[in-house]
Parts: C-alpha cells; structure tokens; sequence
C-alpha cells in the first residue's frame, strides 16, 4: 500500500517549497515511484519542480461538464474520462505529479466527480509514496474514501498566527474524517534556537517539530530564476535540514 504524506498550513508559510523539497530529496535517496499531488486551486507545484502544467483534473471536470458529448461516439464515459486524465499525468524519471487545479463550479457534479476519485484511487497504488500539497482547507483529503494519512506534516512559519492555523486545523481533523496515523510541524524560516513563547504554543497545540527550516536565499535565487528545486545544490540551508527530516522521520 502506497504511503501518504500530506502538508497542511496557512498560505505562504512554505507548503510548497516544503513538498518540492521532499520529492528532491526522495528522488535523491533513489526512492521511487513517487506521486505527487498539488492539490491547492491556486497550483505551483508544477512551476516549483520546473513542469509546465497543462492539463489539471479541474479542467477536465469543466471540460466534460461543460460539453458532456465531448464523448466519441462508441466510447464510454467513464474510459474517456480516464483518458483526458491520463493526459494530465506528468510523468518524470524521478516522480509523477498530477494538478488538481480550480475546485468545482455549480452544478451536479457527483458523477464525474466519482469517476474522478475512482480514477485517482486506481492510480495511487502504483505508488511507493503519495505526497499531497494541500490548500488550508484541505478538501482533497476531506473527500477521499480512505481517507487515510499516514504523514500530516504541519508547516508553519516563524509566528504566532502561522502556528494558530495550524491550531486550527488540528481542531478540524476529526471534521474531515481524516485517519492521520501521525502528525509533525516544520518550523519554516526560523533561527536555530526558537523563542520560549513560540515553544510553548507549539507545546499547547501538541504538535511535535519535526524539522526546523532557516531562511534560505538560495531558494528566493531559484525562485526568481524560475529554476527547478530539483536542482538545488546539495549543501544548501533547507536541503541539509530537509535530508535530515527524509531519514529520520519520512523514511526510517
Ligand atoms: N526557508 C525559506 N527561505 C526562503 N524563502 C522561502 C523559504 N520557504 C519558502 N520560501 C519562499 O516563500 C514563498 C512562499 O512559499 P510557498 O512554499 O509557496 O508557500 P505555500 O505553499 O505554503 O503557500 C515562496 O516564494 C518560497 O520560495
Ligand atoms: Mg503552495
């Protein structure tokens, strides 16, 4: 069975970045086949790995709602739905990545959405490793069957409000119905040593941190070169610390 790690936070706090670095770094332990989901509307993992996404499962959700007799004629609609969702799977030497792009419009969408998750549950077995970029709310999660996570990493950055989202979504869990086996926060662009107050905080919302991330310019340098993470230098601040968090924690 494929293992499933899914990120969680407030926007901007480092969700992304985190999931692009964790896929450089499975790919660097040679551990494959990986899938990797972006499941945040507002979708860049694709850009963070160097991938032009074109085709996301929203848009072929709009695509068939919008005009149902896309159908060829003596194809079925469940065959064809499978296959405009194929075309959306990027497939790399190192992982696989599927955008779950803009959320669902008006209208009655059970149908396609069942086949949708269908798709994507027969999908996910072929994988060593699921890795879930979510958005804050995280109904991608929500509305799966299983909705097993064996890994809900927390990511938060060096504040107060940052760690009360994450508050707030661990409130949420027993919502969603999620089976999170185990939980952990990472402290994005963070000194070394943590103020007492955030500790304490962190200490009353239970969850444990898991890997503390400095700030890394080299990072912002990949960002505004549009460059790949997958191609960060080994010995930079947050892959050090990510390699760290890949064998003790993701891994071991
Ligand atoms: N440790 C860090 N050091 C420097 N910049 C960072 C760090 N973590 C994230 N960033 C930058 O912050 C911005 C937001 O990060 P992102 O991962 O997209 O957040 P999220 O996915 O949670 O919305 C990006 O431009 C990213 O390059
Ligand atoms: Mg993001």
């Amino acid at each position: 069975m494929s293992k499933i790690i899914a990120l969680a936070g407030k926007g901007g706090v480092g969700k992304t970045t985190v999931s692009a670095l964790l896929i450089r770094q499975f790919a660097k332990n040679g551990i494959s086949p990986i899938l990797a989901i972006d499941a945040d509307p507002n979708s860049n993992l694709g850009e963070t790995l160097g991938l032009a996404v074109e085709k996301t499962v929203g848009d072929v959700r709009e695509g068939y709602m919008k005009d149902p007799q896309q159908v060829p004629s003596g194809m079925d609609k469940i065959n064809y739905l499978e296959m405009m969702m194929n075309q959306g799977l990027i497939e790399e030497k190192d992982f696989d990545l599927m955008v779950m792009g803009r959320q669902e419009g008006q209208g009655c969408y059970c149908m396609v959405n069942n086949i949708l998750n269908k798709f994507m549950e027969e999908l996910e077995v072929n994988y060593k490793y699921l890795l879930v970029d979510n958005e804050a709310g995280m109904e991608h999660l929500s509305r799966r069957t299983s909705g097993r996570v064996d890994m809900l990493i927390m990511v938060t950055d060096y504040a107060l409000r940052g760690l009360r989202a994450v508050k707030r979504i661990k409130e949420m869990l027993p919502e969603l119905k999620l089976d999170v086996k185990n939980i952990g926060l990472v402290v994005n662009r963070a000194p070394e040593k943590l103020n007492a107050k955030f500790l304490e905080e962190v200490e009353e919302i239970g969850v444990p941190i898991i890997c503390i991330i400095p700030e890394d310019n080299t990072l912002l340098d990949f960002d505004m070169e549009r460059k790949s993470f997958m191609d960060l230098p080994d010995d930079c601040l947050s892959v050090l610390k990510l390699d760290e968090l890949m064998k003790e924690t993701i891994i071991s």
